[in-house]
């Protein structure tokens, strides 16, 4: 099968790897990198649970072709703790009980990320709407929107 190599900018880390051209990013990070913290649900961009930050955003990493995000800046779950101290998300998480089989947690952490850089006091319904991509099977979701409350007051 045909390779090509490509440069790719993950957790602050640049990484030269080579594959296949139609590999996703999930497939990606997964299979060649071993950062197997971003999940794969549906595969086909409804669950959200690949969810990764793509220069700060967050993007289905099922959807994407790792060729297509060179120089890019990615971020994963394994990029959040700073050494043993956890994001303080990752914490609000485990002290709210917010996780439950953890499946969606990841991606949900990463979205709730993305939130809270771009609007660090959000409303209630404010974060509803910022989890909207991100489904969970286990919590409620009220569990959930109560830790990300929590961590926009830290
Ligand atoms: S696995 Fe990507 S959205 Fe479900
Ligand atoms: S904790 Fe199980 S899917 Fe959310």
């Amino acid at each position: 099968m045909e390779k090509r190599e490509l440069e790719l900018n993950v957790n602050g880390k640049v990484l030269t790897i080579s594959v296949p051209p139609q590999k996703t990013l999930l497939e990606v990070l997964r299979e060649d990198l071993g950062l197997t913290g971003t999940k794969e649900g549906c595969s086909e961009g409804e669950c959200g649970v690949c969810t990764v930050l793509l220069d700060g955003l967050p993007v289905r990493s099922c959807l994407l072709l790792a060729v297509d995000v060179r120089g890019r800046k990615i971020t994963t779950i394994e990029g959040l703790a700073q050494g043993d101290n956890l994001h303080p998300l990752q914490t609000a998480f485990v002290e709210h009980g917010a996780i439950q089989c953890g499946f969606c947690t990841p991606g949900m952490i990463l979205s709730a990320k993305a939130l809270l850089d771009q609007n660090p006091s959000p409303s209630e319904e404010e974060i509803r709407v910022g989890l909207s991509g991100n489904l969970c099977r286990c919590t409620g979701y009220i569990k959930i929107f109560k830790a990300v409350q929590a961590a926009s007051l830290r």
